[in-house]
């Protein structure tokens, strides 16, 4: 709380003044908020690439020295090296991604698309991971166009992450339903729904409400393992917020997850 005291002279009945003070209280706590909320980021954002920095120079330091000769442990060394390598690059994609869409969230896009053929887009580029996960996905989307008013790029990265969020931890499941349909939001607005299902263990309702945060993660050694960042969810939610739309998770533990992101339906020029 700031507190700034103002002497104001004040005018009396008898044309003299009165001299008074004027207090104003200014609650800092939201500036403070993003002060710390941008602190704790930059801790995190450092961390998370420090790691797989200690792990690189390690290995440098190692194949200067101790393994030096040994070409089978350098040939392993070499592996992990690449490994960590494209962490450090994922992570610093994901970072910019946050940050651009970010720069632009007050920004709504304004470019008419037809959403059909990019979710179509991105499965068929997650085919190979879910061939390797052995999950099928299954597509439901209209034969027709549905248009929504959005950011081509931003829409194929959001569907990305959800497709393959449900490819890599709901992998048990053996399959992932991607579906698209039209509905009424309880506000009256209609909108489009894209629903990403899958059959995995599900999320622990705890976790629910904190999943966009940045780099909140439910198993972190889990997420590492999948080649994760955090910063998905994050992202999808920023992504989502630009489009002026929602970003709905639900999901019943052991049963599975579902992921829906809601867009306003654009107005057909039929409709307007
Ligand atoms: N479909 C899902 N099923 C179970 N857990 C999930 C699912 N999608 C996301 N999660 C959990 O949410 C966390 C955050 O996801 P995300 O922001 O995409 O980060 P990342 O995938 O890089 O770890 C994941 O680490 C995982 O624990
Ligand atoms: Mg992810």
């Amino acid at each position: 709380m700031e507190l700034i005291i103002t002497p104001v002279p004040v005018p009396t009945l008898f044309g003299g003044t009165d001299k008074c003070m004027l207090m104003t209280f200014h609650d800092q706590t939201p500036l403070r908020r993003v002060e710390e909320m941008r602190a704790d980021f930059v801790a995190n954002a450092s961390h998370e690439l420090r790691t797989p920095l200690a792990a690189l120079s390690g290995f440098i330091d190692t194949l200067q020295g101790p393994a030096k000769d040994d070409a089978r442990a350098r040939e392993r060394f070499l592996g992990i090296m690449h490994a960590q390598a494209t962490r450090m690059a994922r992570l610093i994609d994901d970072l910019l991604s946050l940050s651009r869409v970010e720069l632009s969230a007050h920004v709504r896009p304004d470019t008419l698309i037809d959403i059909v053929p990019i979710i179509r887009q991105v499965a068929d580029e997650l085919e190979p991971l879910a061939r390797e996960r052995q999950v099928a996905i299954d597509i439901d989307l209209p034969d027709t166009q549905v248009p929504i008013a959005g950011d081509r790029e931003e829409l194929l990265r959001l569907f990305e992450n959800l497709i393959e969020n449900a490819l890599k931890y709901g992998a048990s499941g053996g399959k992932v339903v991607v579906s698209l349909i039209s509905a009424i939001s309880g506000e009256g607005v209609p909108e489009v729904r894209v629903m990403v299902r899958d059959f995995g263990p599900g999320i622990a309702p705890e976790h629910l409400p904190r999943l966009t945060e940045r780099f909140y993660r439910v198993d972190v050694g889990d997420s590492r393992a999948q080649g994760g960042t955090g910063l998905g969810l994050s992202l999808v939610k920023h992504i989502v917020n630009r489009h002026r739309g929602r970003l709905l998770i639900e999901s019943v533990p052991k049963s599975g997850a579902t992921f829906t992101a809601c867009f306003p339906q654009a107005r057909t020029p039929s409709a307007v």
